[in-house]
């Protein structure tokens, strides 16, 4: 099962990650896919607010760290594996130390390292259509999607 949701501007795109964001929970990794400047940051920040993230934290890619930390209701890990090759550098890192800790892991440019995303994980996929919009995507298992589609249609989407 797929929902499939139409931003009409950036704000949708943060409002669309809030609302996912406050389902998130203690485990979780959500995978992004989508090329460059679609919204995997800008929902990124909503998913961060959603999370109880304070808004004195302006959540911004990690590019050079490759992962930031953000504090909330559940730690965030926010990982962006653009300028990887493959998951043997996160390997290296310890990456299980966050994917299978108590905090919720998102992932930039996950189509980078499908071999070591779990089948549970909630993967969003994210298509240009013009300018201000875009086609976004979700899939995770059954019971989770489900729940993100009330969550998301109570919101209006
Ligand atoms: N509907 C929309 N949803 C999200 N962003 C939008 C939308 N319409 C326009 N934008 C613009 O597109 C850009 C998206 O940038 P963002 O950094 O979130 O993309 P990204 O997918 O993380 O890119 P990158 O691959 O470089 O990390 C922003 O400048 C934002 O204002
Ligand atoms: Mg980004």
């Amino acid at each position: 099962m797929i929902k499939s949701i139409l931003s009409r501007n950036a704000g949708e795109t943060l409002r669309i990650g809030e609302i996912i964001g406050r389902c998130l929970t203690t485990g979780d990794i959500v995978a992004l896919i989508g090329d460059l400047g679609t919204g995997k940051t800008c929902l990124t920040q909503g998913m961060a607010r959603g999370l109880g993230v304070s808004d004195s934290y302006a959540v911004a890619s990690p590019t050079f760290t490759l992962i930031n930390e953000y504090p909330g209701r559940h730690v965030l890990y926010h990982l962006d594996v653009y300028r990887l090759t493959g998951s043997k550098d996160l390997e290296e890192m310890g990456y299980e130390e966050y994917f299978y800790g108590r905090g919720v892991s998102v992932i930039e440019w996950a189509e980078k390292i499908v071999d070591i995303i779990p089948e549970t994980a909630i993967t969003i996929s994210f298509t240009y259509l013009d300018e201000n919009s875009r086609r976004i995507e979700i899939s995770a298992p059954d019971k989770r999607l489900e729940e993100i589609s009330s969550a998301l249609s109570e919101g209006g989407f």
